[in-house]
């Protein structure tokens, strides 16, 4: 029996585009870790969505005139697209506008509150009477008082990542008017997360598998001691409580997000047609949990929503929380108010996704931030994808298809250096089979282009073009080693570069998809001689030098 393996990937907050950041972060390494798995013959459950709520979204819809609803549709389409785009294999993305999620949120709520998680309590919130209204946390700013951060905003701090209460802040003010608030009283509903602590500790420090700083990050919130926190709001988007007499307040957008993972896992189930299935991925603890989040994210996966489980009972707690670091643009902070970003629709409309994919990968920001610039990815396409990994697939096929009758060639007895390179991707496998186990995704796609650069030394000194003049054995030995590295290629920059591998796959005479056994079980097929080629294309495209300076300039404008 394969593994079982659950990956949730952090809801993206349809209020905006997502932008490149983000992928690196989250949603590239949760795809290339789903279909390593599923073609290592893994059972794999992989969900997400929109988060559709929240002050995110309705300060978006302030800022447009538009309702809350008609602006998180509109990126929840946009999201849909673009994920499909950049091969972002879901087995379901949904969102959090649903019955179903709403319904998977009621319950959670409700047994919380009656197993004593939840209880109600008087808060002093922050009132606009410039805007005449309560204001959630997203709508106060102000002075973080922990590293000194302006400006901060109420729920919590760019800088530091500390979760934040708006009375927390120094010199509060309202982002919309300006106006300092007052604090009046509002009944809201606390989750009692000082039950918590000690059974979390408990659990957490254990795990030393996590990535340093998740793990640190979390043991020292931790040792610093819980605050129960308000899981409502006095806001009119979002999910209702199930009790009467809250009809002016929502819950707190933070704590349904993250039952989406279950919610979104038991809506896959139904589709899917047996309803139960959602449980061998979250009962009885033999599957593993994944959650892939950007570093802002952490305390919200190994702290809250473990304690909400552990409260709710009887469901898998995650197994790790591979959450990367930041990307930066050009050596700069992203920032979106002054357009400092690369927008995922507006780089899907003019390259390629596996460049980019190829580009986030070998660079990601696994355990620091990395950069981004056009120029690196300007670089990395042409040096080394069209370059080294490309130009190794275009020479050898175009050639053995020209000259072997346009079919992988027999090969006569392997000398010793021929041998050499099929170990070498025999090994090549495993190296990226254990990198890519522990998540360790930059080190997995490097060891793949090693072996393309070594496969070109190999093809440089073989020169089965010249070899052919007066050895024709010689050189279809060596173009039928090419070939079988290539197939090796393939295989395990699948996980990364889905679309290409596809074309190679079949360039290689493969039916099917190439992630299908026989490839499963994490395994290379040595093409059979005499195997038909489909006439080869190339790989990838070379780049302008001028989109540097086009892109360049993009960036920082507002139009
Ligand atoms: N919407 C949040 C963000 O973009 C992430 C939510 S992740 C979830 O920062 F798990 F809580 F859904
Ligand atoms: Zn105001």
């Amino acid at each position: 029996m394969g593994e079982r393996i659950f990956i949730g990937v952090a809801w993206p907050y349809a209020s905006g585009p997502r932008h490149l950041g983000h992928c690196a972060g989250a949603y590239l390494p949760a795809d290339i870790f789903a279909r390593y798995h599923r073609a290592r013959g893994n059972e794999v459950l992989m969900v997400s969505g929109s988060d559709m709520h929240g002050t995110p979204i309705t300060l978006k819809a302030d800022q447009e005139g538009k309702k809350p609803v008609e602006v998180a549709t509109r990126y929840h389409e946009q999201f849909v697209d673009t994920f499909k785009k950049l091969g972002i294999s879901f087995d379901l993305y949904t969102s959090t506008e649903t019955a179903n999620h709403a319904e998977v949120t009621h319950d959670f709520f409700l047994t919380l509150m009656k197993k004593g998680f939840i209880y109600k309590d008087k808060v002093s919130q922050p009132y606009c009477s410039g805007c005449v209204r309560f204001l959630t946390d997203r709508y106060v700013e102000g002075t973080c008082p922990f590293c000194g951060f302006a400006p901060a905003r109420g729920d919590q701090c760019d800088q530091c990542g500390r979760p934040l209460n708006p009375a927390e802040l120094i010199a509060p003010h309202c982002r919309m008017c300006g106006t300092k608030p007052v604090f009046k009283d509002s009944e809201h509903f606390f989750l009692k997360l000082t039950d918590f602590r000690d059974r979390l500790l408990e659990w957490m420090v254990p795990q030393e598998h996590w990535k340093p700083n998740v793990y640190h990050f979390t043991r020292r919130y931790l040792e610093e001691g819980l605050k129960d926190r308000a899981i409502t709001r006095d806001i009119e988007w979002g999910i209702d409580i199930p009790l009467p007499g809250y009809e002016g307040k929502r819950i707190y957008v933070w704590f349904e997000a993250v039952i989406g993972y279950l919610s979104a896992s038991k809506e896959w189930a139904k589709t899917s047609g047996d309803g139960e299935k959602w449980r061998s991925f979250w009962q009885g603890g033999e599957a593993r949990s994944y959650y892939f989040i950007g570093k802002d994210n952490i305390v919200f996966h190994t702290i809250i929503w473990p304690a909400m489980l552990m409260g709710y009972t009887g469901l898998n707690l995650p197994y790790d929380v591979p959450a990367n670091e930041f990307l930066t643009f050009e050596s700069k902070k992203l920032s979106t108010s002054r357009n400092w970003a690369v927008w995922l629709p507006d780089y899907l409309e003019r390259y390629d996704p596996d460049s980019l994919r190829y580009m986030l990968s070998i660079n990601m920001p696994d355990t620091t931030d990395t950069d981004f610039s056009w120029r690196e990815f300007f670089r990395r396409n042409n040096d080394e994808l069209v370059a080294t990994y490309g130009n190794l697939a275009h020479r050898v096929l175009t050639f053995t298809y020209r000259n072997f009758e346009g079919a992988v060639p027999t090969p006569g007895e392997l000398d010793g250096y021929s041998q050499t390179m099929l170990d070498k991707a025999k090994d090549t496998m495993k190296t990226v089979d254990e990198f890519l186990y522990r998540c360790r995704f930059k080190d997995a796609i490097r060891s793949a282009m090693t072996l393309a650069s070594e496969a070109n030394r190999y093809l440089d000194k073989k020169a089965p073009w010249k070899a052919i003049k007066q050895d024709r054995q010689a050189s279809a030995t060596s173009l039928y080693t090419a070939i079988a590295v290539l197939s090796c290629l393939k295989t395990v920059f699948y996980p990364f570069l889905p679309f290409s591998s596809q074309r190679l796959h079949t360039y290689l005479g493969f039916g099917g998809n190439v992630a299908d056994p026989p490839e499963a079980g994490w395994q290379f097929t040595v093409p059979p001689a005499g195997q038909k080629l489909q006439p080869p294309q190339p790989l990838f495209v070379k780049l302008d030098e001028k989109l540097i300076d086009e892109e360049t300039s993009r960036m920082g404008h507002q139009d």
